[in-house]
């Protein structure tokens, strides 16, 4: 059965070399006289995007506050400053200058400044955003994809509470793209954010909901491409065709066109907020590291689809005759991707090293709302699954593993030999069970 659905994009897309120059208007457009400019640690600065970006608002008569300081895995105390600075600099617009930690803490902030009460308020249930001050996006990295998306992703500092909201009220008016500015990610952040939007992807395209051939060829396309063009980037860092095909991607993974006939499961999603919350990782390895294990828990129900995403997206030949086989096979395969691009495929290789009984009860109790609730469309999982889930994600379902710790030095783990390699040596995974690198030191 076919999903009856609502699809609404409005953010608009300006995209292309020099984009960020057509800014001023942009903002002037969408009615903003005082902006404020929302940027994160430093890397804007670094690239002097953040000087482009001042001159063109500057040249366009606007008067501009500036907040940075935004960490991944962004905080409310940083919004609770926003809504401050916001209301006595009286500013009418923000321009997120950055990724999806960036332009959430913006939402967040658009949505505190006409709010009367505490803006956690909203994820905490306690009350629904009846209206957000209009956000424009100079975007920096491809991933998370809120540059299009209703979500809006903010941890609480206290108890490291990470939660999502979701209304159209959030949603971006413009979205500046050039490819170019992407040209500085680390090689670490370029893997996370494909693997961020493909699952964006893949946590529709896991559906019930079978009927919806056009979503699904576009969902498969999109799966395609990132995995080729990330590939190829991971390489070439500044190959612009292939940096582009990556980020329109990273939008149309998020703005909702993959679920027109799907329903939408997001079960790793709300499994990895808790990994990020807890331990601070990169979102997009966090859910490289469990995404295998829980398809492996869900598939036998699900078996049709996992052989249509392992024959359509990772190109194994369909064995009619062993369904499981073929499912197995699309999983292994999406492993050797993760492999192949510097992510994890279990808990160990994302933390460096094993996750505890404790934490994971801390991780279940945070995930579930202490047992209260449940996750997941296609299959849905309370605590009792979840825990199966991360017991499984602990060490993942291969023999051996590699892993990256730091930005520059990797490591290389089989069995009980752990060995360091350098960034530079070409490791090759061979095949299941024997990785072998070359110039060992
Ligand atoms: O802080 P700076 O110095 O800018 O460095 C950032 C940050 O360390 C760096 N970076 C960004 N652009 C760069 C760059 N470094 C060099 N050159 C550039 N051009 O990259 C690091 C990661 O940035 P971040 O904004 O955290 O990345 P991402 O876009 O992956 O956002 C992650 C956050 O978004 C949430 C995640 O949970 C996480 O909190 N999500 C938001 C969603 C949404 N609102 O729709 C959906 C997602 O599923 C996700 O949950
Ligand atoms: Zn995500």
């Amino acid at each position: 059965m076919m999903k009856d659905f609502n699809f609404y994009a409005p953010t608009r897309v300006v995209f292309g070399r020099e984009s960020e120059k057509l800014i001023g208007n942009l903002v002037k457009e969408y009615g903003g006289h005082h902006v404020l400019v929302h940027y994160g640690g430093g890397s804007a600065e670094r690239s002097g995007l953040l000087n482009v970006v001042r001159q063109q608002l500057k040249d366009a008569g606007l008067d501009v506050t500036e907040l940075g300081g935004v960490v991944p895995n962004p905080l409310l105390s940083k919004v609770y400053e926003g809504i401050g600075l916001g209301r006595k600099s009286q500013i009418d617009f923000i321009l997120a200058v950055g990724g999806g930690s960036v332009i959430d803490s913006a939402k967040a902030i658009g949505y505190g400044i006409p709010y009367d009460g505490d803006v956690w308020d909203f994820w905490d249930g306690k009350s629904k955003p009846a209206t957000c001050l209009p956000i424009g996006v100079v975007l920096t990295i491809p991933a998370a994809g809120s540059e299009m998306s209703s979500s809006c992703v903010i941890t609480k500092d206290e108890g490291l509470l990470k939660r999502g909201v979701n209304s159209d009220l959030c949603r971006c008016k413009f979205a500046v793209m050039n490819p170019e500015r992407t040209y500085t990610l680390p090689a670490y952040q370029t893997a996370a954010g494909a693997t961020d939007i493909m699952m964006h992807t893949m946590e529709r395209y896991f559906t019930k909901y079978e009927d919806m051939s056009l979503t699904d060829a576009i969902a498969e396309a999109l799966l395609r491409t990132v995995m080729d063009s990330a590939k190829i980037v991971m390489k070439e860092p500044q190959n612009y065709r292939h940096r582009a095909q990556i980020m329109w991607a990273g939008s149309l993974a998020h703005n909702d066109l993959t679920e027109c006939g799907t329903e939408k499961d997001f079960a790793t999603h709300k499994l990895e907020h808790e990994l990020s919350a807890l331990f601070g990782v990169t979102h997009g390895a966090g859910l490289a590291a469990l995404w295998p294990s829980w398809a492996r828990y869900v598939k036998a129900k699900h078996l049709s689809r996992f052989v249509q995403f392992a024959v359509n997206v990772m190109g194994v030949t369909n064995d009619f005759a062993h369904p499981e086989e073929t499912a197995e096979q699309g999983i292994l395969a999406i492993e050797r991707f993760y492999r192949e691009i510097g992510m994890p495929t279990n808990i160990r290789e994302l933390l460096g090293r094993e996750i505890t009984k404790e934490e994971i009860d801390t991780l279940v109790d945070k995930c579930s709302r202490g047992g209260t609730i449940t996750i997941g469309a296609m299959e849905v999982l309370g605590a009792k699954e979840m825990r199966d889930i991360y017991e499984m994600a602990k060490l993942g379902a291969l023999p051996y593993s590699f892993f990256s710790v730091g930005s520059d030095r990797w490591y290389l783990t089989a069995r009980k030999r752990i060995r360091q390699v350098t960034r530079n040596e070409d490791i090759t995974v061979t095949s299941i069970g024997s990785c072998k690198a070359s110039n060992p030191q």
